[in-house]
């Protein structure tokens, strides 16, 4: 069973995504970090971001880049986000993607496109969202957690940025699959998103 999850930065679907694969033992892949490793990459080349030719050849990057902690912060995201406007970066990213999805036994991704390019053959796709404010108030607690200072007013501002670019680029734009369950986490605690994530894939896959 192929289980496409997609949604917004900060919707809580990289969490869903995780515990999905723990409860029906699937192999998991979070793609939003190869997409940060390439802009990690092309910031440690010195490189432009938005530059086309810059960023396909940082996804060549080294695989110890996937475990730099580094990539989990707010300016990899944002590298990131531009980089995977590039047609020739996703067309790169594609065939790890595919070949994940469609090992034997199945497995669990989630990104922005996974329903509607990785997989549109996937069994169950859920497209998990929340409001601008539940999303932007959610990394703020994180943040401010680490001890990072940056204000709520900032972080909303990221992200309705980060929104736009992602929804709003010609190819493989961030939009539900017409076939996804749409999981709306705005008022939900985690392990409530959790159990509704299970309760969709055993509605689409009761054989699971
Ligand atoms: O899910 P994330 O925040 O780690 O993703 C970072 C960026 O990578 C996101 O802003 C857009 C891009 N991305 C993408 O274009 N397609 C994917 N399948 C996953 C991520």
């Amino acid at each position: 069973m192929i289980i496409a999850v997609d949604g917004p930065t900060a919707s809580g679907k990289g969490t869903i995504a995780k515990a999905l694969a723990a409860h029906y033992r699937l192999p998991h892949l979070d793609t939003g970090l190869l997409y940060r490793a390439v802009g990690r990459q092309v910031f440690l080349d010195g490189g432009d971001p938005d530059d086309a030719g810059h960023a396909l050849a940082a996804t060549t990057f080294p695989e110890g880049l996937l475990l730099d902690p580094e990539l989990r912060s707010e300016a990899s995201g944002g590298l990131a986000s531009r980089v995977s406007i590039h047609h020739s970066v996703r067309e790169a990213l594609y065939e790890r993607q595919r070949t994940f999805a469609t090992q034997p036994g199945g497995a669990v991704l989630d990104g922005r496109d996974i329903g509607t390019v990785i997989a549109p053959d996937a069994e169950v796709k859920l497209f998990v969202t929340a409001s601008l404010e539940a999303r932007a108030r959610r990394r703020w607690k994180e943040m401010r957690d680490r001890g990072d200072p940056r204000t709520l007013e900032d972080i909303t501002e990221d992200l309705r940025r980060r929104d736009d670019r992602d929804s709003t680029r010609a190819e493989a734009p961030l939009r539900a699959a017409e076939d996804a369950v749409v999981i709306d986490t705005s008022a939900m605690g985690i392990e409530e998103a959790i159990a509704a994530a299970i309760a969709a894939v055993d509605a689409k896959h009761p054989a699971e």
